[in-house]
């Protein structure tokens, strides 16, 4: 049951149709990630937490299905519904398809509320959605949120009656008169307006401007010229309602966003080393007293247990770091799994689908991939290893390297595997043809390259024997 007159349900437009040129990205703008999630999704994730199941048209145009389908893995609460732009005549047309669908008209016979906000508004705050969502006071048919800006450029003017008077109507950047430039005060495309207004008020926009598009924006000069009442609200935190039009505002807002999850991060305790100059995107997970020396990157979905140390200039994509590991300087690592109390780097590279078990050592300059390496292990110095599976306790010396492609194809494999047991020690400089098995206990001496497997505590020897000639050094220096 709608609760009362007064107090209509409020449903939501958001404009996703544009082409988004001056973003120039092959990608539809409102799918460009910023810190790593499309803008888009950052509203839809605001409206989600306020109004999780309003129901929400999302005009779309423009690389329509790519939008849709993201949108839809996604899998929000909201009761999504798309309305095709199919040509892009301007935001006010856009809303006229919204408007004229099946959608549209329920809004308008069950009295409902419409806000209408841009998909380029990656910082929208919950308080802003929950401002937009509130029941109009009677008579109000439109409101209209605007921000002072020091900078106003790009947007669209807010001219009223006198300084402190009414609004009469919007005039757009390219429209605006040398003088009107000046207005500070600035239009956001956020608004909510009454939806048999709206409805009505699409039907009647006319495009005789200078980028010959229907302007949602001209709604307030209709409102204001029937002496409609609106409602306008100055919104304080400017970041809020900042548009991403280019790769600079992007810039501008990933910045400001980054700086939020960073926040909320050091405030639940993590120790961020310097607040300025980390990236960490948002699906990003973070124990408390985990310690973030600058210029780290952590991505995608990348989870730090409790204790953790991570060293300056370490990128981390898609990774999990155990409790009190330490992941030292210049580390990058990917899709890859870092145990408990592990030391890592400084100047590691773990490629995908490494898994270091609990209290290892992967010391510096040393690469893995697609290697597990068991508890209680240490590669410390100036190796590779790729498709091994390395048990615990083993030793590796300096200069290891598991030569796992040797232009050879088994069983349709070009690389292949080294397996290397429990307990097994490796000396300094030694290579492993794959596919091989050192077997648990065994040893290998320095500087052997070992082509065979080497059976249980056995010791291979592979390199030829040393020749010392007695005061032939003496000869050769002539
Ligand atoms: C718009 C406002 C401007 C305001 C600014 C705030 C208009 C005419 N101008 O300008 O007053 O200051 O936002 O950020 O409304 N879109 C469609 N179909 C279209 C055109 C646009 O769906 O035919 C969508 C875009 O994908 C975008 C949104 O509408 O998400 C806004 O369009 P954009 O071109 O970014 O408008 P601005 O120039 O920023
Ligand atoms: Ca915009």
């Amino acid at each position: 049951m709608s609760s009362s007159k007064s107090n209509p349900k409020t449903s939501i437009i958001i404009l996703a149709a544009g082409l988004g040129k001056r973003m120039h990205s092959s990608l539809p703008k409102v799918l460009v990630p910023v810190c790593g999630r499309p803008m888009l999704f950052n509203s839809l994730t605001q409206l989600e937490s306020v109004v999780p199941n309003a129901r929400v048209a999302i005009v779309v145009g423009h690389q329509k299905e790519k939008v849709i389908e993201q949108v839809n893995a996604q899998k929000f609460k909201l009761q999504i519904d798309y309305v095709e732009q199919a040509e892009q005549k301007g935001t006010g047309h856009a809303v006229k398809c919204a408007m004229s669908s099946e959608w549209g008209k329920r809004a308008v016979a069950n009295k409902e509320n419409v806000f209408v906000l841009s998909g380029d508004l990656p910082l929208l705050s919950a308080e802003l959605v929950k401002e937009m969502c509130e029941p109009f006071k009677r008579g109000v048919v439109l409101k209209l949120l605007t921000a002072v800006l020091k900078d106003p450029f790009g947007y669209g003017r807010i001219v009223r009656k006198s300084k402190k008077g009414g609004v009469i109507r919007i005039v757009e950047e390219k429209d605006a008169s040398a003088r009107e430039k000046l207005i500070q005060e600035v239009g956001l495309s956020i608004y909510t307006f009454q939806a048999q207004f709206l409805a009505s008020g699409v039907e009647s926009l006319k495009s005789n401007n200078s980028q010959k598009e229907y302007y949602l924006t001209d709604l307030i000069q209709i409102a204001s010229s029937k002496k409609r009442l609106i409602d306008t609200r100055i919104w304080e935190n400017v970041d809020d309602v900042r548009g991403v039009n280019n790769p600079y505002e992007l810039s501008q807002s990933g910045d400001i966003l980054n700086s939020r999850i960073i926040r909320e991060h050091a405030l639940n305790g993590v120790r961020f080393v310097s607040l300025s100059n980390c990236r960490v995107e948002q699906k990003v997970k973070i124990a408390s007293d985990v310690s973030i020396y600058p210029g780290v990157i952590l991505e995608g979905n990348t989870v730090i247990a409790s204790g953790a140390t991570i060293g300056t200039n370490v990128v981390l994509k898609n990774v999990k770091v155990g409790a009190y590991a330490d992941v030292k300087a210049g580390t990058y690592a990917e899709d890859s799994v870092i145990g408990e109390n592990v030391k890592v780097g400084p100047y590691a590279h773990l490629r995908p689908e490494s898994v270091i078990g609990k209290n290892s050592k992967i010391g510096n300059f040393v690469e893995l991939k697609k290697t597990t390496i068991g508890e209680d292990t240490s590669v410390a110095h100036l190796s590779y290893l790729g498709d091994a599976e390395v048990g615990s306790h083993v030793n590796i010396g300096c200069g290891f390297v598991t030569c796992n492609f040797d232009g050879r194809v088994i069983d349709g494999q070009r690389k292949h595997k080294t397996k290397i047991e429990d307990h097994v020690f490796v000396g300094s400089d030694c290579q492993t043809v794959a596919p091989v098995t050192l077997k648990k206990g065994s040893y290998v001496a320095s500087g052997s390259t070992v082509t065979e497997d080497v059976p249980s505590d056995a010791l291979a020897i592979a390199r030829s024997r040393q020749v010392t000639k007695i005061g032939y050094a003496k000869k050769l220096k002539g």
